[in-house]
């Protein structure tokens, strides 16, 4: 009979194979304390990720226990989600300065337009939230504002006269707060903008509005890699980029230059996205390789940067853009839901990675002493 121990534990916790709960992030360090008495384990246990209906987590977690620790009779289960990332750090003076309730800063950029850049920000805004992190998304594609069209929103955003200030109220669509130029000016009107003009708007974007306590805010850069970029890239306090790119060769030599661009201003890149990567025909099941295949994985290699995965092209994924419900929400137990799922757990676990490494904490390895 196994002995009752904390990394046997969080070794039978590991062993869980369910979709809301990524166990990869579930470590010795999870463990905020341990105790048992005559068969009675009290655990308490901090996940640093976004745990989804933390009910049905808390079921799994002790079911395997349970099933694993035959002499255990009962598990009392505290379980807390604590998204890493610290709000106010005093390290990061810079967002601090604009944004002090936020946690992380992620940009999603790409080298070039219509690879799939604003589809990935939002299905992965709302894989996150799904999963139950605070989650805020700034279209900082000015120039081309799509995201109010893939959330469904159109009205105008609420303004209050704040202490010192005037302060715009983010617009709220499936767990994510939005703030776009695109709910501000019509529709149909250009925005005919110099430079330093489109990258005050996103600076007033962080700084004129309320976004109060946020896990994670998403940033859709515009595409390119040119001035605009290089100055947003500057100002806006980062966490990390994620590069998104589709698999031909065309793709990837912009993609190479926003990578270039990021490690300029030393921003990392928390990894690459491919976008319509594959299709497979509803009729036949056969997979067509469009756009060529493996170009995204074989970029985040030559860049030793993580990949985050490869979304199929879908009609669906189109359709959920159009009509403003995105596809993790809309259709979540489809492949492309999943994998927008996969990516958005993959990146979390890189901004733990990129926070405790900040933060110079070492994580505690299992199968090491307790
Ligand atoms: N995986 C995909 N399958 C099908 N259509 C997609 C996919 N990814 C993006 N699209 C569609 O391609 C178009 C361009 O995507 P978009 O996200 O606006 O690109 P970008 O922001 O890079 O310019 C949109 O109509 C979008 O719905
Ligand atoms: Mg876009």
């Amino acid at each position: 009979m196994s002995e009752i121990t904390k990394s046997g534990i969080i070794n039978s916790i590991k062993k869980i194979n369910h979709p809301s709960l990524d166990v990869n992030h579930i470590t010795l360090n999870s463990v905020r304390s341990f105790e048992n008495e005559n068969g009675k384990l009290k655990l308490d246990l901090s996940l640093p990720v976004p745990v989804d209906s933390a009910v049905q987590v808390s079921s799994l977690i002790k079911g395997a226990i349970l099933k694993e620790f035959m002499d255990l009779k009962d598990v009392d289960l505290k379980l807390e989600s604590k998204v890493s990332g610290e709000i106010s750090t005093h390290k990061d003076p810079k967002k601090d300065a604009v944004l002090p309730g936020v946690k992380n800063t992620i940009a999603v950029a790409s080298g070039k337009g219509g690879v799939g850049k604003s589809t990935v920000a939002v299905n992965l805004a709302v894989a996150l939230a799904k999963d139950g992190a605070k989650v805020g998304l700034i279209d900082a594609d000015v120039y081309g504002p799509s995201i109010p069209l893939m959330l469904g929103l159109t009205e105008k955003p609420k303004v209050y006269q704040a202490e010192n200030s005037v302060k715009m109220l983010p617009l709220e669509k499936f767990g994510v707060k939005l703030m776009s130029i695109g709910l501000l000016v019509d529709e149909n009107s250009p925005v005919i903008w110099r430079g330093p003009m489109a990258s005050g708007a996103v600076k007033q974007f962080m700084s004129d509005v309320d976004w109060g306590e946020l896990d994670y805010l998403i940033f859709d850069l515009p595409p390119g890699t040119g001035d605009i970029q290089l100055t947003l890239v500057q100002t806006i306090p980062l966490t990390g980029a994620i590069v998104v790119t589709t698999p031909q060769e065309v793709s990837l030599i912009d993609a190479r230059k926003a990578f270039k661009m990021f490690e300029r201003v030393n921003v990392p890149i928390l990894g690459v996205v491919e976008n319509m990567s594959y299709f497979i025909a509803p009729d036949t099941g056969k997979k067509y390789d469009i756009f060529g295949t493996g170009g995204g994985s074989k970029m985040a290699e030559a860049y030793n940067a993580f990949f985050l995965g490869g979304i199929p092209i879908d009609p669906r994924v189109r359709e959920g853009g159009d009509k403003g419900v995105p596809i993790v929400y809309d259709i979540p137990d489809s492949e492309q839901a999943n994998i927008m799922m996969q990516i958005s757990n993959g990146l979390t676990e890189q901004v733990n990675k990129r926070n405790s490494e900040k933060s110079g904490e070492i994580e505690i390895l299992l199968g090491e002493d307790d």
